[in-house]
């Protein structure tokens, strides 16, 4: 079998420091057993006599026999091993994999998933391997066992995230976060945090939330920490932890504000979804040069925001579209019928050689005819998902459909227009940021379920908070997504 590059295994091992500060906590007595689900090269079972570690790549196994002669350890994949094991341990200790849904797929995949359904752990198809190894883990402690282990900081608002948390707070006595801001992995776009948890099979109502700028040696979690109330969590931040990085009174005035009566979520004022994914932009995107060339008739062709980076900053204008194609852009879409007969202009261009190819690409594949695009619409407002500082609504006034580059807005209602107003303000920026995610790299993005969260008061509303503190809001969640960082 092929072996598995390091992004595809989610092999990156703990650096030395953290891993002595996990084993520290973790192990208490000389004949307590702990168990590193995924050991890697065996960097936690060799901080301790008493080990067993589990590691599906054989030379990353072999490395882990020779550093911890005295181990346990079996090669192969964990969710195996932890179906068939009577095993159980005083300690868990370690760095899961975290490999995303993409790639963790297949037979591992399903196994893990009835694993942790069984265990009363529901994960949707979306969660990454991750938080499947720590519910499999906590499943072989001992009564009053506990887990240390690095977790991305997705913990804090991936929805996967959540059913974890719930099976965590479920099933010990104290649930323990640790928001680290500088990267304890410096090569790797993902933020880490650390997750402390004791008292297996006790339950708690609370998750402690500490909040470090960087990661300490230590021999026990921070002693100072927010008690998140479970239930505040459910239910006022929809089970996400990245609020709690804020300020208390920050939180309290955007949740005030938030819930207030003169506001309103763009999810109630509009849907928000993505814009059309044609399959092979390059073909089914002409200049006006191309289609003079090929003579396709103006009425199937439609005005399109094709790239994100192509908006500007307030509205999209006939005069801007004029401009795109005085510049030859390829801004406009080929937009044909599933039953119209085409033109003997267009069925030359489908003929194309780029048409043979196009035809090819997974999406036309899949639709027939293959060369009619679904889903064109005309927003009225296009929205940057993916931003560097903060996400930009544009309105739509030249009827230019958009591609899946941005989101596409479509307003309930004409009179929503008025609250739409308020978006550049610093509380949706706040909003923007509490509602999104951040994404690596400083970048923040708005899935559209997380836009239709977005909290759109009216100005006379926002005009009643204290600017200073939401700007403060938002320079923090901006710290803790390294905008700006180089
Ligand atoms: C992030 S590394 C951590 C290694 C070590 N615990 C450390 O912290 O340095 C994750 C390890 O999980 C292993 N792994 C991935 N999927 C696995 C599976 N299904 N079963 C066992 N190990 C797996 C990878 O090969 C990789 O070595």
């Amino acid at each position: 079998m092929r072996r598995l590059t390091q992004k595809e295994a989610g092999a990156y091992y703990t650096p030395d420091p953290v891993v002595s500060s996990l084993l520290q906590w973790a192990v208490r007595l000389e004949d307590d057993r702990l168990l590193d689900p995924a050991c890697g090269d065996g960097r936690f079972i060799a901080g301790h006599r008493n080990a067993v570690g589990i590691e599906q790549d054989l030379q990353a196994t072999q490395v882990a026999m020779a550093r911890a002669p005295w181990a346990l350890v079996h090669e192969g994949d964990f969710f195996s091993w932890a179906a068939e094991t009577a095993e159980r341990f005083e300690c868990a200790a370690g760095n899961p994999p975290f490999i995303r849904y993409q790639s963790f797929n297949g037979v591992i995949r399903a196994r893990a998933i009835a694993l942790c359904g069984s265990l009363g752990a529901h994960f949707s198809g979306l969660a990454s391997s991750w938080a499947p190894f720590l519910v499999c883990t906590a499943s072989l402690l001992k009564p009053g066992g506990r887990m240390a282990f690095v977790v991305p900081a997705e913990i804090g608002h991936a929805p996967y995230a959540a059913p974890l948390l719930e099976f965590l707070v479920d099933r010990f006595k104290t649930v323990h976060v640790v928001a680290v801001r500088k990267k304890l992995f410096p090569e790797l776009s993902e933020d880490c945090w650390l997750l402390y948890t004791d008292g297996f099979e006790g339950r708690t109502q609370e998750i402690r939330f500490s909040v470090l700028d960087h990661f300490r040696p230590s021999s026990r979690p921070p002693r100072e920490f927010a008690r998140v109330s479970v239930k505040e969590w459910r239910s006022e931040w929809n089970r996400r932890l990245r609020p709690y990085l804020i300020s208390q009174h920050g939180r309290e005035l955007y949740r005030h504000l938030a819930t207030g009566c003169d506001t309103h979520r763009l999810g109630e004022l509009a849907n928000v979804g993505i814009g059309y994914v044609s399959g092979a932009n390059d073909f089914f995107h002409l200049r006006p040069s191309e289609a003079e060339k090929w003579d396709v008739p103006g009425k199937l062709l439609h005005p399109t925001v094709r790239n994100g980076r192509a908006l500007p900053a307030i509205r999209v204008t006939t005069a801007l579209v004029e401009r795109w194609k005085a510049n030859d852009d390829p801004i406009l879409l080929l937009k044909l019928s599933k039953t119209d007969d085409l033109p003997r202009s267009v069925r030359r261009y489908l003929d194309t050689d780029a048409g043979r190819e196009a035809r090819q690409a997974y999406k036309c594949r899949v639709r027939d005819p293959w060369y009619s695009v679904p889903d064109v619409q005309v927003p009225d407002y296009f929205l940057s998902y993916m931003s560097g500082l903060e996400p930009s609504l544009v309105r739509n006034d030249a009827q230019c459909t958009c591609t899946n580059s941005v989101h596409s807005v479509r307003l309930k209602s004409v009179s929503a227009r008025r609250y739409l107003a308020t978006w550049g303000s610093e509380f949706v920026q706040l909003s923007c940021e509490l509602e999104g995610h951040p994404l690596g790299g400083g970048m923040l993005k708005l899935e559209p379920r997380e836009a239709a969260q977005v909290a759109l008061p009216t100005r006379r509303a926002i005009e009643r908070v204290p600017a200073a503190e939401i700007a403060q809001a938002v320079h923090t969640l901006r710290t803790w997504r390294h905008y700006g960082e180089s």
